[in-house]
This record gives C-alpha cells, structure tokens and sequence, in this order.
C-alpha cells in the first residue's frame, strides 16, 4: 500500500495512517475580525500537539498590512514549545517572507499561487507569472537555511471570481513547482468548490503530469461536501489532508470564503473508517471548545457539540415524552 500520498489511483487501505496538517492558526486565523492575542494563539497550537497532531501549519510570513491578523509570526514561532516529532509550517509568498521564516524554527515554507489569474491578484497583487518568478529566490533562502519547500496551489477546483478553473491551469503550476525541485504538492479549493466529479479530474490531470508528486488535498467546506471529498481522496489513494480545528478558516482575498474542513470532524471520520490518525479525539474536542471560546462565537465543527458516537448521555439529561 502506498506510505504516502502520491497520486495513486488505488484505495488507501483501511488501518493505513493519514497525515493531517492542522491548518487552523493559519487558514483560520487570518480571517477572524479580531485579533486572537499570541499567547492565546500558542495555547492552543500546543494543546493541538497534546491531542497528537504531528503537522501543524503554525502561521503566515505575508504582509503585515494585507493580513494583520498574522504579524506576530515571529512571536508565535518564538513562544511555542515544539513537542517531538512535530513539524511546522508556514506560508510564504515572496523573498521577504522567506528571509522572515528564516530566523525562526519553521519547518516548511508553503508557497502558493491561485490556478485562476483574478484570484490571485487579489491575493497576492500580481500575475501568475509574476507570482511564480518571485519563488524562484524563496526556494534559494529557504534551502540555505534547511527548511522544506511544498507548493501550494490555490482556486484549484473552482474560482469565486472566474468559475471553471481548468485542470491544465493547475498542472501548470505543479510542474513549475516540480521543475523548482519541489515534491510535495497541496492543491487548496479555496472556496469550497469542489465535488467529487472535479476531485477525480484533477488528481487525473496531475497523476498524468506530475505522478512523482505527493498530494495534500486542502478542502474547505463552504458547500457542505468537503468530507464527501475527503472520501474522493481516499477512494484515489490520497493519504494527506489538510484541516481546521472548530471548522476556522478562509481566504481574506477571495469572496464567499469559509472555514477548512473541520480537524475533529475529519479525525472522527477517518478513524471510524477503520484509519488510524494519531490524534486522541476527546483531547481535541476540549482544543477546539478552547478554541471557541477564545473566537468568541460558535464554530461550524459538528463533533464538538456531538461528542464521539458512543459518548452515553444520562437518562435524566432529556425529560420523558408521557402524555
Ligand atoms: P505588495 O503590496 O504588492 O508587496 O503585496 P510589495 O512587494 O510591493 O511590498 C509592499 C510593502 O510590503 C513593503 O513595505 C514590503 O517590505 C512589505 P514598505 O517598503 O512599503 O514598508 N512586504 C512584506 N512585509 C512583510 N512580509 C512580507 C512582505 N512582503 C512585502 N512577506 C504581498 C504583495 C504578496 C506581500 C501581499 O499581497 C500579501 O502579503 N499577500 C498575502 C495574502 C494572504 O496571506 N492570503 C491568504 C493566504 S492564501 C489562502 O488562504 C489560500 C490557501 O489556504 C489555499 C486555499 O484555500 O485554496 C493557502
Ligand atoms: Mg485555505
């Protein structure tokens, strides 16, 4: 069975670990109206590693003008205590952010460009073009100073602005990434546009294109079929994912945006699915209430307010329905 998540078109077995990246104190972040203090910030990325997450997207280096939300990168990274085995990462959109990550103990640095040209301006206020050149000096400062680089690629599924993305739009981007020596590859549907149909046509234009590639599917789930996805993956052998906890998430710069998939959610799925995640989900619970009362408003995440399946209620929790 595949160990990774390259583009293999073969279930992944049940019992097979998937790799989640918490992406919560980053996609989720970025998009709260208010401030979350880093000190809050860095309570809950390590009660994420109590829980067991091993992958933990911990914030951005982009502007600090564009995304205030994220100027304290450096304070977050400085503040947290690494738990063993745990990698972080960060984005990184240019030769700035790089030299930034650089001087803190970031693991990986994601790139990311959109696969439609208007998202992307408005993202990152250039071309695609321009956007990808800008890489070529961040791939440079980011090996010299011994971090990962994985290539990010975003409107992947659907664009708020465009429509249909083409699936060539985004083989583009990989093998621009894939030329850069870049393996690992997170296609991002920013907005949650994605169906099972046009999953199974873009890991089919890549796993053509790009098959030495590995695949982190980044799904949000603006239309409420973002685990429907997730199941796609899985059906094609994808074993990475990327998730929220509570549900945070959404891109500033792109219109209708919504939370990521949800971590609990996911983790509760895949291992009542026979997968093994790693995670300790009544832990995780108690991170994302945590986190929920740090936001200050109620998050999407569903397990949370659930519990696990087999949580028993007291009887005298609900009254009888005598008549
Ligand atoms: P710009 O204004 O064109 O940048 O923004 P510039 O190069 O002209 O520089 C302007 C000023 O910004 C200068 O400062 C630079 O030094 C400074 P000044 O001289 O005026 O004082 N600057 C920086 N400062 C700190 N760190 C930096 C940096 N770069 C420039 N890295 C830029 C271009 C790319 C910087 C801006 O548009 C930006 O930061 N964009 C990021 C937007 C963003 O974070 N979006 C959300 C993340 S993507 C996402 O959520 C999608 C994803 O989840 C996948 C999916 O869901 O599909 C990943
Ligand atoms: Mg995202």
């Amino acid at each position: 069975m595949p160990d990774n998540a390259k583009i293999i078109p073969m279930p992944v077995p049940a019992g097979a670990q998937i790799d989640i990246c918490e992406v919560g104190p980053r996609d989720g972040f970025q998009i709260e109206k208010t401030i979350i203090p880093t000190d809050k910030k860095i309570a809950i990325v390590e009660g994420l590693m109590d829980a067991g997450l091993k992958k933990i997207q911990i914030t951005s280096f982009v502007s600090p003008r564009a995304v205030p939300q994220l100027a304290d990168a450096a304070e977050v990274l400085a503040g947290v205590e690494r738990r063993p085995g745990v990698v972080f990462s960060a984005l990184v959109p240019n030769a700035k952010g790089a030299e930034r990550a650089a001087e803190t103990q970031v693991d990986i640095m994601g790139l990311f460009c959109s696969a439609s040209e208007s998202h992307n301006r408005k993202n990152v206020n250039a071309s695609i073009e321009e956007t990808l050149n800008r890489f070529l000096p961040v791939a440079e400062i980011a090996r010299a100073a011994g971090k990962t680089v994985q290539g990010g690629v975003a409107t992947v599924f659907g664009c708020p602005f465009e429509g249909e993305v083409p699936p060539a739009s985004v083989v583009r981007i990989a093998r621009f990434y894939r030329d850069l020596g870049i393996t690992d590859l997170n296609l991002g549907d920013t907005t949650g546009m994605a169906t099972p149909t046009t999953v199974k046509a873009v890991l089919a234009a890549l796993r053509e294109a790009v098959p030495e590639m590995t695949v982190t599917l980044h799904f949000h789930n603006t239309r409420g079929v973002g685990l429907a996805n997730v199941m796609v993956g899985l059906a094609e052998g994808v074993t990475h994912y990327d998730s929220s906890i509570g549900g945070l998430g959404g891109c500033p710069f792109a219109a209708g945006a919504t939370g990521n998939i949800c971590t609990e959610d996911l983790v509760y799925l895949l291992e009542e699915s026979g997968y093994r995640t790693g995670v300790d989900l009544p832990r995780l619970i108690e991170v994302s209430k945590l986190t929920q009362s740090v936001i200050g408003r109620e998050l999407p995440g569903q397990v949370m307010k659930a519990g696990p399946r087999l949580q028993h209620h007291a009887m005298d929790a609900v009254s009888t329905a005598a008549g």
